[in-house]
């Protein structure tokens, strides 16, 4: 029998009016836009694979655990239109699918 000694991590998301609690080990996926195109399949999402260009996979930071403030370097340009704005909006392409994740609690921005 193979030991996993990964941690399993659970991330709530909600879409519209429907919500639901996507889990899968840490690290299984490299970016949480990874766990939620497979887990979801959201239309238009993740367009451009997580190259942190296309801005389709925007999630609004409802509840995290760890502070989600370590922008990628494409991250903040994609999204200038949202500054201003106290919540927190992030590209989940360029969050990874670790142990940070888990209890993160998000919304798709469409
Ligand atoms: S998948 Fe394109 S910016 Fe995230």
């Amino acid at each position: 029998m193979i030991k996993n000694d990964r941690k399993k991590i659970s991330v709530f998301v909600e879409e519209g009016n429907a919500s639901q609690t996507l889990t899968c080990f840490s690290n299984e996926y490299r970016s949480l836009m990874h766990l939620i195109a497979d887990q979801l399949m959201p239309d238009d999402f993740g367009e451009c694979q997580g190259m942190g260009r296309c801005a389709t996979c925007k999630i609004e930071v409802l509840e995290s655990a760890y502070p989600l403030n370590n922008f990628d370097r494409n991250e903040n340009s994609n999204l200038e239109s949202d500054t201003g704005s106290l919540k927190i909006i992030r590209l989940s392409c360029q969050i990874y699918a670790d142990e940070l994740a888990d209890g993160l609690k998000i919304k798709l921005v469409r």
